[in-house]
């Protein structure tokens, strides 16, 4: 498991997601109000990046800006098709007004 200290809170707008890479990893994170959001990046549906699609703040969820798949920020999940595998989900906290993220390397793959 490794933390990762990785921006200001106010380095990202409410409303907008922005794409980091970590460990190799490609992650999207979403910020909603004071909360921050962060799932695998590529959508399971086919090589785009879910940082560049739409963020869905009642549904608390990003659409693909591809093919209009929904994915959970919360779990991953696809809320509608024609996605039907998760992405990856990634437990970020806001400490002193950082964004702090964890990566479970075991939970991931
Ligand atoms: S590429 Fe994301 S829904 Fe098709």
């Amino acid at each position: 498991m490794t933390t990762h200290n990785l921006f200001a809170l106010d380095a990202i707008e409410p409303g907008t997601a922005r794409k980091v890479t970590v460990d190799g990893r490609q992650i999207a994170l979403v910020r909603l109000d004071d909360d921050v959001y962060a799932i695998g990046d590529t959508c399971s549906h086919a090589d785009v990046s879910l940082s560049e699609g739409f963020v869905e703040p009642d549904e608390c969820a990003i659409e693909c800006e591809r093919h209009g798949a929904l994915f959970d920020l919360r779990t991953g999940e696809p809320l509608s098709l024609p996605a039907v595998r998760p992405v990856p989900s990634y437990d970020v906290v806001v400490v002193d007004g950082e964004v702090i993220l964890t990566i479970d390397e075991e939970a991931d793959e």
